[in-house]
């Protein structure tokens, strides 16, 4: 099933074509902060390639997503590992065969566990640093030509963990601090191209696999210390979302939006 629905056009924050013409490439797109950036960009108007490692997933979830508009076109591409550089220029061919072209990118595949510094490996840092900052690195790699071409806009999925020492997730802080750096050089680098680049920090977001992986006590209690006293919503992903490929965010490059209620200010996990 799908996240969101038509409820989210008709509510009238954006406008239902805001997205019409324009595609997406998205990693990571299975996952649920992804998957309902993907499912908002899709309601209004933009077609979109999801792109992941898992077959069973990123069909079904490039199903849902197809579902929500019915002239919608949003291919699966599965079997497909963001460390690796050429299996992306693969799928960034396919996109631009089957939907014409690309204009925006969500560079959000992500991996993550809780481990503390002494029983987590080498090798298990290097994974989630291959995965999130090498894969984010190679994202934009495969996509450049297309984001040049159609003056595209970036989006990195990043976190809130390196603002402070968060412990258990030094592997997960380390990488999402150096996608911050990536899109901040790619900002100052391809803005005279066009191409603007931003990165999206949610926190404590009620019904995402990150929120189960890492959350402590009930919901209750997080929210009680967040400071707008709530989980946040994945509706309000998607509208940090919207605002950052639309035009409203047209001077808005080497961001970082943060969507966490106010949580890490109070030293909360994002
Ligand atoms: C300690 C662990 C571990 C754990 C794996 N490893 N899980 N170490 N605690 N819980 C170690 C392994 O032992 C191995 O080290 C190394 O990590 C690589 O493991 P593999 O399974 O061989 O790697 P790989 O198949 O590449 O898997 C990558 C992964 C995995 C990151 C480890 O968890 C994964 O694929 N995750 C993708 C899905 C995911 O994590 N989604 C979460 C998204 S949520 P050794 O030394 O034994 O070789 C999210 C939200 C973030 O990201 C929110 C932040 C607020």
């Amino acid at each position: 099933m799908p996240t969101l629905n038509q409820s989210y056009v008709s509510k009238g924050s954006w406008r239902s074509d805001l997205f019409k013409g324009k595609v997406v490439f998205v990693t990571g797109g299975a996952g649920t902060i992804c998957k309902v950036q993907t499912e908002a960009l899709v309601l209004l108007g933009a077609n979109a390639a999801i792109v992941g490692r898992n077959k069973e997933k990123t069909d079904a979830a490039a199903k849902d997503i197809a579902s929500l508009r019915p002239d919608a076109k949003v291919i699966s591409l599965p079997n497909i590992d963001v460390r690796d550089v050429n299996s992306l220029v693969t799928a960034v061919n396919k996109t631009v065969e089957e939907l014409g072209r690309i204009d925006f990118v969500i560079a959000g595949a992500a991996g993550n566990f809780l481990s503390d510094f002494n029983h987590l490996s080498s090798n298990a840092f290097k994974s989630v640093v291959a995965i999130d900052l090498l894969g984010s690195f190679n994202t934009i790699k495969a996509c450049f030509e297309q984001l040049r071409k159609n003056k595209g806009a970036i989006i990195f999925v990043s976190a809130t963990l390196h603002y402070y020492g968060v412990p258990f997730q030094i592997h997960v802080g380390a990488a999402k601090a150096g996608v911050d750096a990536l899109s901040n050089a790619l900002a100052v680098e391809l803005g005279p191209l066009g191409i603007r680049s931003n990165c999206l920090a949610p926190g404590p977001i009620d019904n995402t696999e990150g929120l189960q992986r890492l959350a402590k006590g009930t919901k209750d209690q997080m929210a009680a210390n967040i400071p707008l006293q709530r989980l946040g919503t994945t509706e309000d992903i998607a509208d940090a979302t919207v605002y950052l490929f639309s035009p409203a965010a047209s001077y808005v490059t080497g961001d970082v939006l943060v969507v966490d209620g106010g949580s890490w200010h109070v030293g909360n996990l994002g």
